[in-house]
């Protein structure tokens, strides 16, 4: 069975610019985002050729679901006034 690259905000603007490079890489991908900032037209050329959950990566049962090896954590904002929050997205 493949591995799973799992990306956490794969649909924005980062994550699905590297969403698009392991696809044409050949990778299964999983992407988890729960659209705060993102959006599904990202990756509209390749919504067949992955696995897309809808989810919030501080929500236990969505991570138990998209779990992988492999992450790349992109799932974060961006605005510095929301240190802490940001904190929580990205200490897991
Ligand atoms: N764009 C840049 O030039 C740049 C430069 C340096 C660092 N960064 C950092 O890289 C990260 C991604 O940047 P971006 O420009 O792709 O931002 P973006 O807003 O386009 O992408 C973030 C993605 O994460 C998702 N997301 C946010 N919180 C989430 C959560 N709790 N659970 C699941 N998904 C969640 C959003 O819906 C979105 O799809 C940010 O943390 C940003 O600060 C970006």
């Amino acid at each position: 069975m493949a591995q799973i690259d799992l990306v956490t905000g794969g649909a924005g603007f980062i994550g699905s610019n590297l969403v698009h490079r392991l696809v044409q890489e050949g990778r299964s991908v999983r992407v988890l985002d729960n659209f705060s900032t993102g959006r599904r037209e990202n990756l509209n050329p390749i919504l067949s050729d992955i696995e897309l959950i809808e989810g919030d990566i501080r929500d236990p049962a969505a991570l138990e679901i998209a779990e992988s090896r492999r992450c790349c954590h992109i799932g974060a904002g961006q605005e510095q006034r929301h240190y802490s929050l940001y904190f929580q997205e990205d200490v897991l």
